[in-house]
């Protein structure tokens, strides 16, 4: 019998009030009536930090841990030298970054995420965003609630989206349906940087112009959006060197993950008006420190500033999927075939399945 660990965050009243919103402790991704009438054991848990953690305490036994992006269990070499039983790390999501991935292949772990689960609801995000920094949607929308009216306050930073050069940094399953629902904005040019390039009918299709280099992408546009993978590379890549390098007064949107770009960088370049604005969903670490420079910064006008949690990729419809794509991954394990839908596998056997997590890293 196996020993299943999640770790998940906390949900309470809104737990109930919307069952569907399997990614949250309380509703346990549906999936506890299902392991414990086959005689598998499952412990859920939202206490992840800390030698005292409860995921600290049953890692040490378990042979499958799942944990999600938005409340990540890190999943260190330490901990993935003690868990003496560990042979699947699931990702409910994309993204497992929180994996010491080097650690788990050198003990043969395999590691899988529920690839696709939520792509369109970050595209959607990511569009969004654009738009409210673009448009100067939240300081506006602050006057109404402390009930002001000063149209000029907030005019003077609201542009139109139409006609800039809007970029992305990776064009996967995420990027791509960003560059897709820009066109609709007739943007003036749309651009992507990827070691791996798209098909020329793909380049078409989405518009998109492919840069050799990202000095390139970020001197031509003027929003930037990041979506790619956090891995060795691509840790602190938006730096104040490449900052530098941004046309001035560009947006920059991130859903991809808080560490790519460097916090402090990212505030001093909103503060001085080298960024317009700064937007995006994903911190490091999370949940978010109550001094972390995102929370507060502002640009010269008051805004700038479209931060959310950790929401994008698990919207309602986005939970249902990666419930599903958990439990199917579980299963697969289960039956001891690891027929494994291809693209959900990050490692497995000892090597990397993806290049996704690096240029260098393929399969064997
Ligand atoms: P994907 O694997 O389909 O695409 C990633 C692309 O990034 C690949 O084409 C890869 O070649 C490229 N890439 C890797 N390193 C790069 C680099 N240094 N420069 C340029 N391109 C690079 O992945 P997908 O589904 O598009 O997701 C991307 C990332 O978005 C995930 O790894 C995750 O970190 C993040 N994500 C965030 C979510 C959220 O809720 N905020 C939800 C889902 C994903």
């Amino acid at each position: 019998m196996v020993k299943v660990l999640a770790v998940l965050y906390k949900g309470g009243q809104h737990a109930k009030d919307e069952p569907r919103m399997y990614g949250c402790l309380e509703n346990e991704l549906g999936i506890r009536e299902w392991l414990e009438s086959q005689g598998h054991t499952y412990v859920t848990t939202d206490s992840k930090e800390g030698p005292d953690s409860v995921l600290d305490r049953e890692i040490v036994d378990a042979e499958i841990v799942v944990t999600t992006p938005f409340h990540p269990g890190y999943i260190t070499r330490e901990r993935i030298e003690k868990a003496k039983n560990l042979k699947l790390l699931v990702t409910a999501g994309v993204g497992s970054d929180h994996i010491d991935l080097t650690a788990a292949n050198e003990q043969n772990i395999t590691v899988a995420e529920v690839t696709g689960s939520n792509v369109t609801s970050v595209a959607e995000h990511v569009v969004m965003t654009i738009l409210a920094l673009v448009r100067n949607f939240v300081p506006a929308h602050e006057q109404i609630v402390n009930n002001e009216w000063d149209v000029a306050a907030a005019a003077k930073n609201s542009f139109d989206l139409e006609g800039k050069v809007i970029a992305t940094i990776g064009s996967g399953r995420i990027g791509q349906r960003v560059l897709k629902r820009l066109v609709a904005f007739e943007p003036k040019e749309l651009l992507y940087y990827d070691y791996q390039p798209l098909s020329p009918e793909l380049e078409k299709e989405l518009h998109a112009r492919r840069v050799e280099s990202l000095e390139e992408l970020v001197s031509q546009a003027d929003v930037v959006t990041v979506n790619c993978p956090l891995h060795e590379s691509t840790h602190g890549l938006v730096n104040k060197d490449l900052l530098a390098k941004f046309k001035k007064g560009a947006w920059l949107v991130n859903t991809a993950r808080g560490a790519i770009c460097v916090k402090e960088d990212i505030a001093a370049a909103v503060k001085s008006g080298q960024l317009r604005g700064y937007g995006g969903d994903v911190w490091f670490p999370q949940p978010a420190p109550a001094n972390h420079p995102w929370r507060d910064m502002r640009n010269s006008y008051g805004g700038g500033n479209a931060m959310t949690p950790h929401i994008s990729g698990t919207s309602i419809d986005a939970q249902v999927r990666y419930a599903q794509g958990t439990k199917n991954i579980i299963e697969t394990y289960l039956k001891g075939t690891k027929d494994y839908r291809p693209q959900d596998l990050i490692v497995i056997d000892g090597h990397y399945a993806t290049r996704a997590y690096g240029a260098d890293k393929t399969t064997k």
